[in-house]
């Protein structure tokens, strides 16, 4: 489709979330005409839902290099060294500037200091967080407020179909399709000299996610159709402790935070035993990958479909203040972790992967940056650590900014970098959704990724074939079934287990093969 209508700006930025808007802000106190482009309400995207924090060394006796440590060890061998130093020094005065723009961290009621807590991974209390458990949706609401406050243009309803680009192959704007609101309706186009996208992730391609529904890898597709180098996406992140809704709950499923554990809950099987214990010197607290497997095994071997955790005995006082989303949750769901414990099970929570970028967020495609969940910056390696992605958002969202400075230039005349007509019908995500969770969820083998992979190739077919009205659900359908694809093609190729890739048939970590990465470009004839 062509674009109905088209607006001007220096910077567009796709996504609203931590990475987009301090990007946006950034942008614009430096002088940039900034565009803000968001798929449904600004906060409606994945930084509201973020429970435990955001991680920096702040505390006393913390170091940047002792959060480097634990960043690279839960990494296992594939963090970009360069890229977490830089994320760990400028992590600290990054979430000043962030309280300084107006979020409001729990603090010492006494010394005023910002209060810290413990995640898996880290050996120190290092996670600061607001309102007990509702970390992101303070740093949205701040954000929010801010871009606001500056003027800044905010372009809602309006999923991004491609990027536009110039003749010498540059980033020169957006397509976006805006669904009946405001001042832009149907087809139409952002031109600018800077694109940034910062859309989130993917968790949407697995049946249960702590994603919201808008999370559906639409940054990943838009860059793979525009021939942006993608990597490290067989690594994808299953929280351990997502509340267990039964075994046909399915979409967005409410989070039980690390930080839970980091104030001394207990992982325990039906019959109450602590089965971390003996398991990693961190027990409960371990990185991701390894309670998340811990978990597993354990459903495994004793033909449970969940877990639980224990936190009775903090009491019902510290329950109501430290952690009010969650005991909500519970209690919205019938479950009291005052008095019970609290069933849960590992579900996809985050992609390590994604665009690949510089430690100024640029992409391999001139012009078009990538911030946040859609980045793969070479922070999170093959497992992210807990707490690091708001701050990942942060660091990096400011680098983009320094690089693009005031005004990236005018945009040259872009036309779409991709075909963008085969739609696929709104059910396929379903269908995709099934497909990704029996075969590349925690476990995969080599049998079961071929055959989601075959399934996947079969759901493409078939969808060919049909006429498709374009809309929000088809577009979001095709972005989750190509960014499937490449999932699964991803962790078919890389023949070890490592981090968050659990493969049964390859049950060892292989250094002397596969301490590399797994790149992904499309060919330029794949839409
Ligand atoms: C949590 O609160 O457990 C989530 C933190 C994260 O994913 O970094």
């Amino acid at each position: 489709p062509g674009p109905g209508w088209s607006v001007d700006a220096d910077v567009v930025v796709i996504g609203s979330g931590v990475a987009g808007l301090t990007v946006a802000l950034r942008c614009a106190a430096g002088g940039a005409r900034v565009a803000v482009v968001t798929k449904a309400r600004p906060d409606d995207g994945s930084t509201r839902w973020a429970q435990g924090g955001i991680a920096a060394a702040l505390g006393e006796g913390d170091t940047p290099r002792q959060h480097l440590d634990d960043t690279l060890v839960a990494g296992a061998g594939l963090c970009d060294e360069e890229a977490v130093r830089t994320l760990v020094t400028e992590g600290p005065d990054a979430v000043r500037r962030l309280v300084a723009t107006g979020a409001r961290f729990d603090t010492d009621a006494t010394t005023g200091e910002i209060l810290l807590t413990r995640e898996g991974g880290h050996h120190r209390r290092r996670i600061a967080h607001a309102g007990g458990d509702a970390t992101g949706a303070e740093i949205s609401r701040a954000l929010v407020a801010a871009v606001r406050e500056a003027g800044i243009r905010i372009i809602e309803h309006a999923l991004v179909l491609d990027l536009l680009k110039d003749a010498g192959g540059r980033a020169a704007g957006v397509l976006l399709h805006v669904m009946g609101e405001g001042q832009h309706d149907g087809v139409g186009a952002v031109r600018a000299g800077a694109v940034v996208l910062a859309t989130g992730g993917m968790g949407q391609v697995f049946s249960a996610t702590t994603n919201p529904s808008v999370s559906t890898g639409d940054g990943v597709a838009l860059a793979l159709r525009a021939g942006a180098e993608v990597s490290d996406l067989e690594f994808v992140q299953f929280h351990p402790t997502v509340l267990w809704l039964g075994p046909d709950a399915e979409g967005q499923q409410p989070l039980v935070s690390e930080a839970v554990r980091g104030e001394g809950a207990h992982l325990v099987d039906a019959d109450g035993v602590r089965f971390m214990l003996g398991q990693h010197e961190l027990a409960e607290l371990a990185p991701r990958d390894i309670v998340a497997k811990a978990i597993t095994r354990r459903m495994q071997e004793t033909g449970a479909d969940h877990m639980y955790l224990d936190a009775r005995h903090f009491g019902a006082a510290m329950w109501a203040e430290r952690f009010p989303t969650i005991l909500a949750a519970c209690r919205a769901h019938g479950i009291d972790p005052v008095t019970g414990p609290i069933p849960v099970a590992p579900a996809a929570h985050y992609a390590s992967g994604g665009v690949r970028t510089d430690l100024y967020g640029r992409t391999t495609v001139p012009g078009l940056y990538a911030c946040g969940e859609v980045a793969c910056t070479g922070v999170h390696g093959a497992n992210r650590l807990a707490s690091n992605s708001l701050l990942e958002g942060l660091v990096f969202a400011e680098r983009i900014a320094a690089d693009i400075g005031g005004a990236p230039g005018p945009a040259g005349e872009g036309v779409p970098a991709a075909r963008t007509g085969r739609l696929v019908p709104p059910e396929t995500r379903f269908a995709v959704q099934r497909v990704m969770t029996a075969g590349a969820g925690v476990l995969r083998s080599r049998q079961s990724l071929e055959r989601a992979a075959a399934e996947l190739a079969r759901i493409e077919e078939e969808a060919a074939d049909k006429a498709v009205e374009p809309g929000t659900d088809a577009w979001e359908a095709t972005n989750l079934l190509l960014v499937a694809r490449v999932l699964v093609a991803a962790a078919l190729f890389r023949e070890e287990t490592r981090g968050s890739h659990w493969r049964e048939d390859r049950p060892d970590r292989d250094d002397a093969a596969w301490r590399r990465h797994v790149l992904v470009t499309l060919r330029p004839d794949r839409t």
